[in-house]
């Protein structure tokens, strides 16, 4: 199937359409969770699981974290589907509109509203691994580059040839997000997300770019998913979990017991230059992100329970 083709997106929403109960034949809200972040989808009661081998075209996805599933549930008396496993673009030969294809489906299942979610690293030395970050804006490095998911045959059903990205993630969405954030006691800041291509993690000089250029979290998804869901006119709320800040401290302490005096410590404190920098693991960013996926887990809950009084 090709993913830029309107009809061969049709098609495999048919092919799932058929195999769903009625009750889910139409949904409202799409969710996408990230690495580590699956557990969102036992938010939703009376579930109807589809696995990806089911579902013509779809990938099976490779990376551990990931499980293969849309998951049909309600939530606060919304339906909901929950995409458990996501598509990276380094796992699928950078076909950055294949890896969108679940955004399409949720479009045609009538979804007016997508929450996307992501592991990713903070380089906000503002917060700390285990927080939470409302993504106000991205930087879509890939997208910039020639791999868009709009990239090909343009097909007015889609929507127009050239998305207008300056609003992507909704305000009145993080205005409330941030408040239940607050409520309940989550640590969390608002900031830039950048997609890079991946999979290898960023150099401390990469590192030091994006943070020159007004960067918060970087990580390996979601603005391929979000660019698709815009040219559709989804709604869309995107939140990063924090993965792996421990850099900062295990720098902090190399400094310490090095007595290495920088002229630039924040350099230090943030991965950002070689001779001090640790390793990134992605053992590392899985357990944080089960640490903390609870969290962000209810975090979540009681997002969507204000977006189902809206
Ligand atoms: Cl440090 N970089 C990228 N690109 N993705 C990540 C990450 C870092 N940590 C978690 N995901």
């Amino acid at each position: 199937f090709d993913p830029r083709n309107y009809d061969d997106i049709l098609d495999i929403y048919e092919a799932i359409k058929v195999q769903l109960p009625d009750e889910f034949k139409s949904v409202t809200i799409g969710i996408i969770c990230g690495s580590g972040l699956g557990t969102m989808a036992t938010l939703l009661k009376d579930t109807f699981v589809l696995p990806y081998s089911k579902i013509p075209g779809f990938p099976i996805p490779s990376v551990q974290g990931h499980k293969g599933n849309l998951v049909f549930g309600y939530l606060h008396e919304m339906k909901v589907v929950c995409q458990q496993g996501r598509f990276h673009p380094y796992e699928h030969e950078m076909n950055l509109a294949l890896c969108s294809t679940p955004v399409r489906i949720f479009h045609l299942l009538g979804v007016s509203t997508m929450i996307v979610s992501n592991a990713a690293g903070g380089i906000n030395t503002t917060s700390k691994f285990g927080d939470l970050m409302i993504i106000k804006d991205h930087i879509f490095l890939p997208g910039l580059s020639g791999f868009s998911p709009l990239v090909g045959i343009s097909d007015d059903r889609f929507g127009v040839r050239f998305v207008s990205v300056h609003d992507c993630y909704d305000r009145t969405l993080r205005r409330m997000a941030a408040t239940v954030a607050d409520k309940q006691g989550v640590p969390y800041t608002e900031g830039i997300y950048v997609m890079s291509g991946g999979p290898q993690y960023e150099s401390p000089a990469e590192v030091r770019l994006f943070k020159t250029v007004g960067a918060d979290a970087l990580g390996m998804s979601t603005c391929h998913e979000v660019t698709v869901a815009r040219q559709l006119g989804i709604r869309v709320f995107g939140f990063s979990l924090i993965t792996n800040m421990l850099v900062i401290i295990f720098n902090y302490l190399l400094i310490l017991v090095n007595s290495v005096h920088s002229h630039n410590m924040l350099n230090k404190f943030a991965n950002l230059d070689a001779d001090t920098s640790v390793v990134v693991s992605h053992e590392e960013v899985l357990q944080t992100a089960d640490e903390a996926g609870e969290r962000a887990t209810n975090f979540i809950g009681e997002v969507l329970l204000n977006i189902s009084k809206m």
